[in-house]
């Protein structure tokens, strides 16, 4: 018999972006209809870098919650070359800060603040190893000389591995996995990593994007890899290891800026989600440890108790209806289209 439903605590998100202004209060909703938390990520322009901007960022997306919805943004900074160990260090020990993102310059979208030289960042990393705030990694090189498709083993090698033989004791994320290479690195690596895997990463290959026509919706970064890389994603997601968990790295972008010459990179994920997820589970016949990876993993790692809510999920014998795009004063917002029916709603 096949399930068609499911009672799992609340699911949280471990890596979204919610960016501001009109986009913000378009997207906010469809995260909080499905999610009790998210890890915020810091990349506005500019950059989320002190205590005082993290928290004007956590009101104004509090005041954007849907009247009924309860949602509570756990707020990050954004890793400059000039972070002051202290400053970090107070937003910790408050409890705004949740974690501090490290972008290398240049890897990503409004990523152009972000660090050069790993060794300008190693007070900062000394404080938060001491104080066991967790550091949330773009993990890709930038360096022209090395393809953008192994740009994610590149940097584990190069900078990951021995920023944590030098930080033993730092808690790392390595955020939105795409490689078999750093499925193993988390698995076979000792010390307090965990890791993020996407909603679109465990769906889609490169040939989403390139085979048959280019298609800008499905380019993220890090970018999707061969299918070999997506089936190592699933299989770490599925296995119930609670060192991978869910971060949907959904990352709104008007169209305008998706269908261009030089088009920006991020999938939205964030209003079909837990559906595409769920579907992916009962696909690989892993329902049963859709929970550690959507609700019970993420918390633990970041030392928070799991919610206390529960929530229903129902399985549909039609497929499950959302809109292709979402409005933003005028303009769209396309979301990621899994390429396949989805028939798991949250009931409640
Ligand atoms: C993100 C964005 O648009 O802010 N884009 C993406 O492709 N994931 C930035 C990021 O997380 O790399
Ligand atoms: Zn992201």
């Amino acid at each position: 018999m096949t399930t068609s439903e499911l009672t799992i605590r609340e699911p949280d998100d471990w890596h979204l972006h919610l960016r501001d202004g009109a986009l913000l209060h378009a997207v906010l909703p469809h995260t909080t209809a499905d999610f009790a938390r998210a890890i915020v990520m810091p990349n506005l322009v500019p950059p989320v870098v002190t205590c005082s901007d993290a928290q004007r960022y956590l009101e104004t997306i509090v005041k954007n919650i849907p009247a009924g919805d309860r949602f509570e943004p756990l707020m990050t900074l954004y890793m400059t070359e000039t972070t002051d160990p202290a400053e970090v260090e107070t937003g910790a020990k408050s409890g705004l800060i949740k974690g501090v993102k490290l972008y290398p310059a240049g890897a990503t979208t409004n990523s152009d603040s972000g660090v050069r030289d790993v060794e300008k960042i190693y007070p900062v990393l000394e404080r938060m190893s001491e104080i066991g705030l967790p550091l949330l990694v773009h993990g890709e090189v930038v360096d022209a000389g090395v393809d953008i498709f192994d740009r994610e083993a590149v940097f584990i090698d190069r900078v990951l591995e021995p920023l944590r033989v030098r930080f033993p004791e730092l808690r790392v994320v390595l955020e939105h996995l795409t490689t078999e290479q750093a499925v193993e690195y988390v698995k076979s690596s000792p010390g307090a990593i965990g890791a993020t895997i996407t909603t679109h990463h465990l769906i889609i290959n490169r040939n989403a994007i390139l085979a048959g026509g280019i298609r800008p919706h499905y380019y993220c970064l890090p970018v999707a890899k061969r299918e070999r890389h997506r089936r190592a994603l699933v299989a770490a997601a599925t296995s119930g290891d609670a060192r991978f968990f869910l971060g949907t790295d959904s990352a709104p972008h008007l169209d305008s800026a998706k269908i261009a010459a030089c088009g920006c990179a991020g999938c939205y994920t964030a209003i079909n989600a837990l559906s595409c997820v769920a579907q992916v589970f009962e696909n690989e016949d892993a329902l049963e440890h859709l929970e550690a990876f959507v609700s019970l993993s993420g918390p633990a790692f970041y030392g928070l108790p799991a919610n206390d809510t529960r929530i229903r999920l129902v399985r549909s014998e039609t497929p499950v209806e959302y809109p292709a795009s979402v409005p933003v004063e005028g303009a769209e917002v396309t979301v990621f289209d899994p390429g396949f029916p989805l028939y798991w709603t949250r009931a409640d």
